[in-house]
């Protein structure tokens, strides 16, 4: 069986360790003959890689492993890359949340005018993956989760439209395994589903058993009452997770025909996220406080043993989405999968250029779209803003235009004015001076 080359871009990601562990034990299906991290802040990615180097010893000494801040070292012989980066990190994360909230709008990482601003950093760092990628190793794929998805999509659309990457996002799967559990099956893949949307944005239009069995009206029945709150609700989701799962409830509500994607909940119900925000303490200090000290003493403890056991490092199961997609590439698997792909007409009554997050069957050539055919007016109405919007942002960052940022702030549901929209963007622009092009 053939042995694969990966990349790990964005080494020092808490979800890093996480991701390794998941490889190790899906090397049966995805089979590993070298393993590389590449990060462009060498601190950070040291402290991770030295654990998983001492992780990768004891469970499989074969792999070759190595970490560079150096691309060209970094991106040779390889056969995928698997991307998740956050440029600026999380203390510029923190930003994007606090600094709509001053004007009374919300603040999340990839939503609003926060989600905006990480999306004028994350461009010009995932084109320049690509760009590393194509140099180096031009045969390889690059397996893209670094947010946000819908904007970094777009733009690798529109600039780097030969590129061999797929965009992908968790939120669906973590969703579905909710749906699963509501259900009483196993897994999610023991589920057939149809979807669409945007990244971040979108809805279930049927989800039936692999017998063909409608699984709809008890999901239904049950989200109408406690969202995406499975009944017997697991210890690992925290506080801020569960309101989230919880609104679902609400969310649904407005098309109960379909079921809804959790990040809805900020374009229907922005009010109410801003009510119960806390401007000094959003989301980037939980996972500060919380994902990043973990992550990072557990791998400092790892590596001052010696040995794995002095840490406490999880495996991250439903990251296996990842080597599905790898293997669907690698082994032709044809396996159906939610990606972010141009539209193209499988949403007949959509613009044919925007990204849309659908199944697709997915293959060595990469993804084949299944058709969604038309799509009702509420859906088509929401979308048609939120796709000008990633739209404009990919516009402001090529022309370097004030005008077109504008425009997309103002644009987004979840910002009331367009005086409001100038007051915060003058604000972003102030914070994201080191990383946005300077804009006229
Ligand atoms: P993190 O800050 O812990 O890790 C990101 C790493 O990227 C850092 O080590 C940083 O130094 C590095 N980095 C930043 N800019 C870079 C550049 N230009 N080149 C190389 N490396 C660079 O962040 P995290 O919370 O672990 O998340 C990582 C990414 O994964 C984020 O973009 C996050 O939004 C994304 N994510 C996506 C999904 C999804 O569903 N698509 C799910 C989870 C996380
Ligand atoms: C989900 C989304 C990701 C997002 C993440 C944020 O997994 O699909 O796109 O980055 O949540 O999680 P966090 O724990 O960092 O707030
Ligand atoms: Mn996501």
């Amino acid at each position: 069986m053939k042995k694969f080359s990966v990349v790990i871009a964005g080494g020092g990601s808490t979800f890093t360790p996480g991701i390794v562990l998941m490889l190790l034990a899906n090397r049966q299906r995805f089979p590993l003959r070298a393993l590389k991290f590449y990060d462009n802040d060498a601190e950070r990615q040291q402290v991770i890689a030295e654990a998983c180097k001492i992780i990768l010893k004891e469970q499989a000494p074969e792999i070759e492993f190595s970490y560079s801040t150096d691309p060209q070292t970094a991106f040779s012989d390889v056969d995928f890359v698997m991307a998740h980066i956050r440029v600026g990190k999380y203390p510029m994360r923190e930003k994007d949340e606090k600094i709509p909230l001053r004007h009374c709008v919300l603040g999340q990482e990839t939503c609003g005018p926060g989600g905006i601003a990480y999306g004028m950093r994350s461009i010009g760092g995932v084109l320049e993956l690509v760009d590393y990628m194509e140099k180096y190793s031009p045969e390889a794929w690059m397996l893209n989760y670094s947010n946000p998805a819908a904007i970094v999509a777009e733009a690798t659309r529109r600039l780097r439209p030969q590129a061999k990457i797929l965009n992908i996002c968790d939120m669906p799967i973590g969703i579905e395994g909710r749906m699963a559990k509501i259900v009483g099956l196993e897994d999610r893949k023991q589920m057939r589903v149809r979807y669409y949307g945007l990244n971040h944005f979108g809805w279930w239009t049927s989800i039936e058993d692999l017998q063909g069995n409608d699984l709809m009206p008890k999901l239904r029945e049950y989200v109408a009452k406690y969202g995406y709150v499975p009944p017997s609700a697991d210890n690992h989701t925290e506080a801020s997770w569960n309101d989230t799962f919880a609104k679902a409830k609400a969310v649904q509500a407005l098309d109960p025909d379909t079921m809804p994607n959790t990040y809805l909940k900020y374009y229907l119900f922005p009010d109410y996220v801003v009510k119960h925000a806390n401007p000094d303490y959003t989301r980037a200090n939980e996972v500060m406080d919380h994902r990043e000290k973990q992550v990072f003493n557990s791998c400092r403890a790892i590596t001052a043993a010696g040995n794995s056991s002095a840490g406490e490092l999880e495996i991250d199961e439903h990251a296996s989405y990842i080597v599905d997609l790898a293997t669907a590439i690698a082994f032709n698997t044809q396996e159906r999968m939610l990606l972010i792909v141009p539209n193209n007409g499988a949403i007949h009554n959509f613009d044919d250029e925007a990204m849309v997050e659908i199944p697709c069957l997915v293959g060595h050539n990469g993804p084949e779209p299944l058709t969604v055919g038309d799509i009702p007016q509420f859906q088509k109405g929401l979308m048609s803003q939120q796709v000008a919007v990633e739209k404009l942002v990919v516009d402001a960052w090529e022309q370097h235009s004030y005008q077109r940022l504008w425009q997309a702030i103002t644009l987004s549901k979840t910002v009331p004015s367009a005086s409001v929209a100038k007051a915060i963007l003058d604000d972003l622009i102030e914070a994201n001076k080191e990383y946005w092009p300077e804009l006229h």
